[in-house]
C-alpha cells in the first residue's frame, strides 16, 4: 500500500490541530482567503463533522457521556463518511481541503487524553483512511498538519470567558496536558507532515508563521 503524502491530481489536504483554546479557527479562515485570492479552490471543513451524518455524530460525541472506545468508534465513523462524501471528491477535483482537526485529534484526545489504546487507534486509522483514488490503495493523511501548540494553562484562561463549554472544553487542565503530550508524540512520529506553530504569540505573529509554513511548501506565493 502507498502510504505516501500525495493527495492526487493536484489536491492538497491541510489539517489544523491543537488543544481547545489554542486559537486555530481564525487562521483557518485567513488561510482559505489567502489561497482563494491566488486562484485556488478551497473546501473548508471540520472534524468531527463536515457531512450531515458526521455532524449528527459530532453532536453526540461533544455532548453525550460515553467511554473512550465509543468516542473513538464514533469519530472514526464520522471520518469515514467525511472522507467518502467530501474530502476525497474535493481532492480529486484538485481543491485545497482545509480541515479543522483530523486523526491526530483522535490520537491526542482519545489516546492521550482518555488513555485509549494507541495500537487500536492505528488499526482504525488504517481501515478508515485507506482509499483508492486512482485504483490503488493509499492511506489518506494530511499533506501538512499545522499544530497550534499552546501551554494548557494559558489555553484554559482563554477558554474561561469564551462560551458554554462542551464535554471536552469542560475537562481539567491535566486532561489537556495529556492531549498536548499526545500531539507532541504525533509530531515526533511524523516530523515531515507536522509543523509546530508557537501559539503563545500575538495573533498576527501566529498568522505570519502559518503563512511562512504554507509558503515554504510552495502552495502560496
Ligand atoms: P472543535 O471545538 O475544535 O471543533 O473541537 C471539537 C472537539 O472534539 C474538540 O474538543 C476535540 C474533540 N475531538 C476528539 O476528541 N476526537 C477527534 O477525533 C476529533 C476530530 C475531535
Amino acid at each position: 500500500m502507498n502510504t505516501g503524502m500525495s493527495s492526487g491530481q493536484g489536491g492538497i489536504f491541510i489539517s489544523f490541530e491543537g488543544i481547545d483554546g489554542a486559537g486555530k479557527s481564525t487562521h483557518i479562515e485567513g488561510l482559505a482567503q489567502a489561497l482563494r485570492a491566488q486562484g485556488r479552490r478551497v473546501t473548508l471543513t471540520r472534524e468531527p463533522g463536515g457531512t450531515p451524518l458526521a455532524e449528527k455524530l459530532r453532536t453526540m460525541v461533544l455532548n453525550d457521556p460515553m467511554d473512550a472506545m465509543t468516542e473513538a468508534l464514533l469519530v472514526f465513523a464520522a471520518r469515514r463518511d467525511h472522507l467518502q462524501q467530501l474530502i476525497e471528491p474535493a481532492l480529486a477535483r484538485g481543491e485545497v481541503v482545509l480541515c479543522d482537526r483530523f486523526t491526530d485529534a483522535t490520537f491526542a484526545y482519545q489516546g492521550g487524553g482518555r488513555g485509549f489504546d494507541l495500537v487500536v487507534l492505528a488499526q482504525l486509522e488504517r481501515w478508515v483512511q485507506t482509499v483508492t483514488p486512482a485504483g490503488a490503495p493509499l492511506l489518506r493523511e494530511p499533506d501538512l498538519t499545522l499544530w497550534f501548540d499552546l501551554d494548557p494553562t494559558i489555553a484554559a484562561q482563554r477558554l474561561v470567558s469564551a462560551r458554554v463549554p462542551d464535554k471536552f472544553e469542560a475537562q481539567p487542565v491535566e486532561f489537556f496536558r495529556r492531549v498536548a503530550a499526545g500531539y507532541a508524540q504525533r509530531q515526533t512520529a511524523a516530523p515531515q507532515r507536522f509543523a509546530r506553530i508557537e501559539a503563545n504569540q500575538s495573533r498576527d505573529a501566529v498568522w505570519q508563521d502559518v503563512l511562512a509554513t504554507v509558503q515554504s511548501r510552495g502552495w502560496l506565493s
